[in-house]
């Protein structure tokens, strides 16, 4: 979808990492990377964004992704203003876009949306000003991007070398935006080994993840990776009688010390939460030392000012 970069190639939207130019990603990447800072430092502040206004549009619960999106518009000097969706008119049957244009019509520069359907951040993005940009932050199953940024900076971090890498993704595939994102970025910067581990009721459809090698065990699933991404079952997208039994998945999917060991020993642990623990992953395998998960939160927020001041300072004057 490359109606989200600008005629210059400079980013306008963020709808999906998909086809996203890698020059561009790795912009963003070093961008980001030179806004993190130790936990206790002085968080990086300007005023690159006086003047502008986020808003933030969010229908499903969140909370890392809502919080560092409007911290990082504050930190950047703008004005931030989060909807609660279960007051404004949504609910007496004003349609998302007219919701969008009334934000508009109150000078909003940018709009972060999180929505349980598919393709909103897309509609939105195709019916807002040429001045408005739109951010995703979270489409349905279908992608998280800043998400799928913050863990190729995390994985960065500890690994640049991404051709050499063999990365598992494990859990909740079929449902996981988190996932999706994570393949787009990660193929885009040339990691080959990229591979899907859950059970078979969680498997993506055929022809999903295209070259993805796909594991139906995490014995096999985890064998010398240098990464394993964890993810959360979408319990929200499944229906009740589908839903896996919590112990039988944690006895044969769930991320223990034991069988952390089959990675390489320098693996590192990411999971982009809310954890289950004692389903997904054991409490000290996500305590423990080759977890990144904090980190990746940390990261969280420098990708998201990365991003909104890719998508606002590099806009015209106006
Ligand atoms: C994820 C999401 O919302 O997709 N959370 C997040 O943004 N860090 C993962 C999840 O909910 O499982």
């Amino acid at each position: 979808m490359n109606e989200q970069l600008r005629a210059d190639g400079s980013l306008r939207h963020l709808i999906t990492l998909e086809n996203l130019p890698r020059p561009l990603i790795e912009r963003l990447l070093d961008r980001a990377q030179s806004l993190v800072r130790p936990l206790g430092a002085r968080p990086p502040v300007s005023r690159a964004l006086a003047g502008r206004t986020v808003a933030n549009l969010f229908t499903e619960p969140s909370t890392r992704t809502r919080v560092s999106f409007e911290l990082a518009a504050k930190r950047l000097g703008a004005e931030v203003v989060n909807l609660e969706v279960q007051l404004s008119s949504r609910v007496k049957g004003e349609s998302m876009l007219d919701t969008v244009f009334t934000l508009q019509s109150l000078h909003i520069d940018a709009l972060v949306i999180r929505d349980a359907e598919p393709g909103v951040p897309g509609t939105v993005a195709a019916h807002v000003a040429p001045h408005v940009s739109v951010l995703s932050a979270g489409e349905a199953h279908v992608g998280h991007p800043t998400q799928g940024l913050l863990d190729a900076l995390t994985i960065r971090q500890h690994k640049p070398n991404f051709e050499k890498l063999s990365i598992a993704v494990v859990g909740d595939i079929r449902h996981s935006r988190v996932a999706r994102s994570a393949f787009h970025v990660l193929r885009a910067l040339g990691v080959a080994d990229l591979r899907i581990v859950a059970p078979p009721a969680l498997m993506p459809e055929p022809g999903e993840f295209p070259g993805c090698a796909r594991h139906t065990t995490l014995e096999s699933g985890l064998k010398d990776a240098d990464v394993v991404m964890m993810l959360r079952i979408q319990t929200e997208r499944i229906a009740q009688a589908d839903l896996p039994d919590a112990a039988r998945y944690y006895a044969s999917y769930g991320l223990t010390s034991e069988r952390l060991a089959l990675a390489r020993p320098d693996a590192i642990v990411m999971h982009p939460q809310p954890m289950n623990r004692g389903i997904e992953i054991a409490s000290e395998v996500a305590d423990g030392p080759r977890s990144v998960i904090r980190d990746q939160v940390r990261n969280g927020i420098a990708v998201r000012m990365a991003v909104l001041n890719e998508v606002l300072a590099g806009r015209s004057a106006g």
